[in-house]
């Protein structure tokens, strides 16, 4: 699907205004504004705001495989797939290390969702420790080509060229005193 397909579908499906555009570089760009729904379903910390997976799933109409790392209590009705996360107590597909994702079949995979701790303060939350971005980014090296990684985050994760292509940026707004974030996607190339 070409960026413009995703985008117009995302519109069609979600009935959002249109603020994802196709840069003249071919990436797709634009804002996603949240507004004020506080309410995470999960009530889980550092859970996804109200609406996002609709909007991504949105995105990806034609993904048949999706694997959602650090997964905490994600939504699985509002985007079914299988999960990773590092604490057993929240009953993953795999409990495993987004570092290494060892007991991941990555290859039947189409589209992975990452929601990383941002911070040290934030994987203390968790009782993790800090993940290395860039070695996450590296496992999922091992995702087929054209795949997808969407990864929500507050810094642009270190990756290597040869292995991803930044596909689109899109700056997410919650409301005031929220963080700003950004959700960046990159297809496996
Ligand atoms: C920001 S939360 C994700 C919340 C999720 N998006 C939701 O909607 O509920 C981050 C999650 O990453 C998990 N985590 C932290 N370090 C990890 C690691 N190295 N590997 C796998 N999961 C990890 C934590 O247990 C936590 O559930």
């Amino acid at each position: 699907m070409t960026w413009e397909e995703r985008i117009a579908n995302y519109v069609k499906v979600t009935g959002f205004p249109r603020s994802l555009f196709v840069s003249e570089d071919g990436r797709a760009v634009g804002t996603w504004i949240m507004g004020n729904n506080y309410r995470v379903k999960s009530t889980y910390y550092g859970g996804y705001p109200a609406g996002y997976l609709r909007r991504v799933r949105a995105l990806f109409p034609e993904k048949k495989k999706v694997l959602h790392v650090f997964s905490g209590k994600v939504d699985l009705a509002a985007f079914p797939g299988d999960t990773v996360d590092l604490n057993p107590k929240l009953a993953p597909t795999y409990i495993d290390d987004a570092q290494t994702l060892l007991k991941v079949p990555l290859e039947d995979y189409d589209l992975v969702l990452a929601d990383p701790p941002y911070s040290v303060e934030d994987a203390d939350h968790y009782q993790t420790t800090m993940v290395k971005r860039n070695v996450v980014m590296r496992a999922l090296q091992r995702l087929p080509k054209d795949a997808h990684v969407v990864w929500l985050d507050q810094v642009l994760p270190m990756y290597r060229k040869d292995a991803f292509a930044v596909e689109g940026v899109i700056g997410m707004v919650k409301s005031t005193n929220h963080r700003f974030r950004v959700v960046t996607v990159f297809g496996r190339v």
